[in-house]
């Protein structure tokens, strides 16, 4: 394993799965850590930069609870009208700066390598909270703990990942993470529009996972051990009339679990926020996982932290 202290996390694909099942276990050991009335001093004197150019609600205040958790303090930008940015400012100088405030930064920001660029000019780590519509490294590290946990394996699970496969990019980073372990099968699930880039395809091809194509999920939901659903992500579309034709294309509601009787052991997941495609009664069902997700992204955020700046 490469040394975690002082390293940039841009990417799943940059990590190992002995080096995944390891930062796994760490989060997992940052619960005592979490449930403690006093909170660890691991990061004291230690400051988070974070800077959401993006909206986000679970990622950044993961990210600043999991900073508070282990006793480091945390400065912020969660609005960018009122950053330099709004004068025309760009990325690279806001870093120059910002990386002299704090020991580490998490960036989320629409353009695609924006955390890579970031990363360049900051000496102190960069962690990806989510760039463009390609990377979301920390989700992918939530979702793999949620199954983890769950099955108390990943490898051999059937997992299906369904709606804005084209735009999402939990999805992506997701189905990278899972190329890393053995038996997988991936079931992509989307209306036409909203499929699979070709790109990420072919890279999954040459990792060897397999993988399905579906546009609906009746044909395949009672071997699924894992629905992991998604928004439809209206902000990226070039085109709002393209938006228009894929708009409530789908929807997991009770009486789809009910008619088509998933596994006793089937999970739902949802990175969150969620707008119509999971039913807000499946809340209730025995299968829904996604605030337990989020939970999870504590943990996983607390371990990442801990980590990159040489604490454990
Ligand atoms: C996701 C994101 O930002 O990509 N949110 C998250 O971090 N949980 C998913 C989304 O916005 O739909």
């Amino acid at each position: 394993m490469r040394p975690f202290k002082n390293r940039d996390i841009i990417s799943i694909k940059d990590f190992t799965r002995e080096e995944i099942d390891y930062i796994l276990e760490k989060s997992n050991e940052m619960e005592v850590h979490y449930k403690s009335d006093t909170p660890s001093m691991l990061l004291a004197g230690k400051i988070l930069g974070s800077l959401f150019f993006e909206p986000s609600t679970r990622t950044r205040l993961s990210f600043e609870s999991a900073m508070h958790k282990l006793g480091g303090r945390v400065i912020s930008v969660s609005n960018p009208e009122f950053s330099s940015a709004a004068k025309g400012e760009n990325l690279s100088d806001t870093i120059s700066c910002i990386q002299s405030y704090c020991d580490v930064i998490v960036i989320r920001h629409k353009l695609e390598g924006s955390s890579m660029l970031a990363a360049e000019v900051s000496n102190v780590p960069i962690i990806c909270g989510g760039s463009g519509t390609k990377e979301h490294p920390t989700q992918a590290l939530l979702d793999l703990l949620t199954i983890k946990n769950e099955f108390e394996k990943i490898d051999g699970l059937k997992i299906g990942l369904a709606g804005d496969l084209k735009y999402g990019r939990t999805v992506k980073s997701l189905a990278y993470a899972l190329s890393l372990y053995n038996n997988i099968e991936l079931y992509f699930i989307s209306p036409p529009l909203l499929k699979m880039r070709d790109d990420v395809l072919k890279s999954l091809n040459d990792s060897g996972i397999r993988y399905h194509e579906y546009e609906n999920v009746e044909p395949i939901l009672s071997k699924l051990d894992v629905l992991y659903a998604t928004r439809i992500q209206k902000e990226r579309f070039p085109d709002p009339s393209e938006y228009q034709k894929v708009s409530g294309s789908y929807r997991f509601d009770k009486k789809l679990f009910e008619r088509l009787k998933p596994k006793d052991t089937f999970i739902i997941m949802h990175p969150l926020p969620r707008v119509n495609e999971i039913g807000y009664e499946v809340d209730k069902m025995p299968y829904a996982r996604y605030f337990k997700q989020a939970y999870y992204g504590v943990l996983v955020r607390m371990a990442l932290l801990a980590l990159v700046l040489g604490k454990i």
